[in-house]
């Protein structure tokens, strides 16, 4: 039984028995603590003794290529693992791939999107409304914009926009007033529960409370690490990087997230008929890809009792033609 103290991994098996079909090149564009590429690398040497396969493993955390580094140990004649962000994953595999005189295409690219359970339980890191920390949900320590940016510097507007958008929260421009006000009167907002007392003070119901803090957190969040502009880009870019018959799998956590990998999969799979009525015996242009999931995999019940951050998770999955 493998321990996770990092991260548990959520739909292990289902990645496995949809994502490792062949050896070759395998990319997880979202190493967290490596729960994940352990899996694929334990299943390829298990099924091909690790022969002619490398795992590239990225993440553009540094404390999670830490961790990932002494997980994955055992396997580190064949990983490679880069700090970087993964709308970066065409020229990072291409570099690896060039390093190790390998022909730049890929079998398996996995996306485990979102925050660990490393970044959201590290105070410091400023992700959750459950602990006192600096306004920060930076996943790349290296960038210099924060969630405190935004929160003291947006105006008014713009902050009930990103609420509405990126929290879909109902309640968007009356939190945005309040922060506003809170900050004309009072200064920067510094921390976590100062800015959860706000929110408090204007969610609707104290059962509503708690639904309201996730939405505006995970707002800033989405704002802070661009994360729906990178996804967009890693779904082409990944694609791209494929070799015939290779395979994409994307977990997602929240619908934002979800109906983007939903339509860019659909719009690649999708072939052009050209104009209606032409009746076409070929298409123009067939499909980069077929959809190997047609609705998304979830997790089953047993998971989600022993790993409740399963209970949200969406896979999808697609393979090149
Ligand atoms: C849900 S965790 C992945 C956990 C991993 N599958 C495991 O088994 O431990 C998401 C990870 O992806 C990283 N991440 C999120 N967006 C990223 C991006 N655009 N580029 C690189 N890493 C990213 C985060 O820093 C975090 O470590």
């Amino acid at each position: 039984m493998v321990q996770y103290s990092y991260h548990e991994p959520v739909l292990v098996p289902e990645i496995i028995a949809f994502l490792v079909t062949k050896p070759g090149i395998y990319v997880d564009g979202t190493l967290g603590g490596g729960g994940h590429s352990l899996a694929i690398l334990r299943a390829l040497h298990d099924a091909y003794s690790s022969e002619g396969s490398v795992l590239i493993g990225i993440d553009q955390d540094g404390a999670a290529l830490q961790a990932a580094a002494e997980n994955l140990k055992e396997f580190e004649a064949c990983t490679v693992l880069v700090k970087g962000n993964f709308k970066a994953l065409d020229s990072i595999v291409k570099s690896v791939c060039r390093e190790k005189g390998l022909q730049p295409k890929v079998q398996g690219i996995l996306l485990d999107l979102g925050v660990s359970s490393f970044q959201i339980d590290t105070a410091e890191r400023g992700f959750s409304y459950l602990r006192e920390g600096p306004l920060d949900m930076r996943m790349d320590m290296d960038s210099s914009f924060s969630a405190a940016h935004i929160v003291n510097n947006y105006e008014e507007k713009e902050l009930a926009r990103l609420f509405y958008i990126y929290g879909e929260e109902p309640r968007s421009r009356s939190i945005a007033r309040a922060i506003a006000a809170y900050r004309l009167k009072n200064g920067p907002v510094s921390g976590t529960e100062e800015l959860a007392g706000i929110i408090r003070g204007n969610a609707a119901g104290r059962d509503k409370i708690i639904k309201t803090l996730s939405r505006v957190f995970q707002a800033l969040r989405i704002e802070v690490n661009s994360e729906l502009e990178v996804l967009r880009h890693a779904l082409d870019d990944g694609i791209d990087c494929l070799d015939h018959q290779g395979r994409m799998a994307v977990i997602s956590y929240h619908s934002l997230e979800d109906r983007i990998v939903k339509t860019v999969f659909a719009e690649k799979a999708r072939s052009d008929w050209g104009p209606k009525g032409v009746g076409l015996r070929e298409p123009l242009e067939r499909g980069a890809v077929s959809l190997v999931t047609r609705k998304p995999v979830v997790a089953a019940r047993q998971e989600i009792d022993s790993n409740p951050r399963a209970r949200s998770a969406k896979l999808r999955v697609i393979e090149k033609i």
